[in-house]
């Protein structure tokens, strides 16, 4: 199958950086295609441990090239400093690593405008990632956009600079910011576009042929499901589209070529951020998913909420994104649970409900009908095959596919690439 999307299933963080890091090794292009530098993607390999941003995560497979494709926002300074960090683990990007033009760039006065708006929604606030990614994809569809291209040619580039500027600057002042000045933005946001520079391409052209070609293509997604501008817990979401329609207009490959979407599920729930979040423990269940699963924002350092399994959720994901199999990541985290629950689906006022009939303030509402397992006490890391998981696992999982309906392709049980059970 030449054209695999694989899609975060849950709030983000399900392990998709590992997983992709996995399945690039028989892939010709590993495609960002989403968000910005609000993602973090974990990848333990031979290379190191590395919480990628921006850059593909199939940048360790040499055999593989990487592309961060138009519907992608970057922080110039952010991108420069993984360039770095790669160069100096020996990973090689000169011919491997690819940037549309049309990718817009996040400015100063957008991380300023993200900071701004959470204080002042104050409790209300969404709690993002303070990297300016609302704000960014707001001048987006605004048409107040700077994309790379306008760095091509250093006039069209300042003017559009000073236009930003004489707006963006009134309004700091409103809301007691310093204004920016625009001689220091210009000179920083050049000197980094030619950092940049021999990077930059026409990845529509490179993603048209390569398809052509038959090469096998890898979709990383960012974020995940229920932070989806248009289908997650508006507004506690992200700016972008986060579901597999997001591939059309976020790389300009048809969605006919799609022939696969994975869809990547922790084997419970995390949050970052704030807003509902129905299967949360606030109990011991919650700190041990919290402690045994490391669960740390890798981009903010933040302390990820934790809770059961949330099969409804992950119905949802399922049929809005067309899942053909899914990936169930960080089994072992599960590992040392007597007991381990699945919320099954949800409940309002005693009568049956889905994820889709509300919104934020309806899913704050609902409550979740559990079904409970034994847990199985072994430890699962380093297991290969999926008959000599415990059998309480195997049993887990299964009724995990059958709740949701669809296959499992792999299980992840540990932090390292390697840790994989193909099944
Ligand atoms: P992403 O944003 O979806 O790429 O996920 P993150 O990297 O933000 O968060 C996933 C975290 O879980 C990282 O710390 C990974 O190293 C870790 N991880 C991924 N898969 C597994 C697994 O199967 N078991 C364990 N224990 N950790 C895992
Ligand atoms: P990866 O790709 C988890 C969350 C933020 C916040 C909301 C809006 O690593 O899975 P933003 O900065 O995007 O305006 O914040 O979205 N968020 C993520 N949470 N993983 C991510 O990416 C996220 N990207 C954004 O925590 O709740
Ligand atoms: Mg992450």
């Amino acid at each position: 199958m030449p054209v695999n999307l694989v899609i975060g299933s849950q709030w983000g963080d399900e392990g998709k950086g590992k997983m992709i890091d996995f399945l690039s090794r028989s892939s010709d292009f590993v495609v960002r295609f989403n968000g910005g530098n609000n993602a973090g993607h974990t990848i333990i390999n031979r290379y190191g441990k590395f919480a990628l941003h921006l850059i593909p995560s199939g940048i360790f497979n040499k055999n593989t090239k990487t592309i961060i494709a138009n519907g992608v926002v970057l922080d110039l300074a952010v991108l420069l400093e993984e360039i770095k960090s790669l160069e100096k683990s020996n990973v090689k990007l000169k011919n491997r690593l690819f940037i549309s033009s049309r990718c817009h760039v996040i400015m100063p006065y957008h991380k300023l405008l993200d900071k701004l708006y959470e204080q002042h929604k104050s409790k209300g606030k969404t709690g993002t990632t303070g990297r300016g990614i609302g704000p960014v994809f707001a001048d987006k569809v605004s048409y107040n956009g700077i994309r790379l291209c306008d760095f091509e040619d250093k006039k069209v580039f300042m003017e559009k600079l000073a236009v930003q500027l004489s707006i963006k600057n009134k309004i700091l002042k409103a809301l007691g910011e310093k204004e920016l000045l625009k001689k220091e933005v210009e000179k920083e946001y050049l000197d980094m576009y030619k950092k940049i520079e021999p990077f930059v391409c026409d990845s529509y052209e490179l993603l048209k042929n390569a398809i052509e070609q038959k090469k096998q293509i890898l979709l990383e997604g960012a974020q995940g499901v229920f932070l989806d501008n248009d289908w997650g817990t508006y507004p506690f979401v992200t700016a972008s589209t986060v579901l597999s329609g997001g591939v059309v207009s976020g790389t300009g490959i048809p969605f006919k070529k799609i022939d696969n979407v994975i869809g990547i599920v922790k084997a419970y729930t995390t949050r970052v951020g704030q807003g509902p979040f129905p299967s949360e423990l606030f109990d011991k269940d919650g700190e041990k998913l919290q402690s045994d699963g490391a669960e740390f924002g890798a981009t903010t350092g933040r302390k990820r909420r934790c809770g059961w399994f949330d099969a409804e959720l992950i119905r949802f994901a399922a049929d809005i994104n067309s899942f053909s199999k899914i990936a169930v990541t960080k089994l072992d985290v599960l590992d040392n649970f007597d007991k381990i629950k699945i919320c099954i689906g949800y409940e309002l006022s005693g009568k049956k409900v889905n994820y889709y009939n509300g919104d934020a303030n309806f899913l704050k509402k609902v409550k979740c009908v559990y079904k409970t397992l034994p847990g199985w006490k072994t430890k699962t890391v380093g297991i290969k095959k999926f008959q000599n998981l415990p059998k309480e696992a195997r049993e887990y999982l299964k009724e995990i596919e059958r709740l949701v309906g669809v296959k499992i392709k792999y299980i992840s049980n540990g932090q390292k690439t390697d840790e994989i059970i193909k099944i």
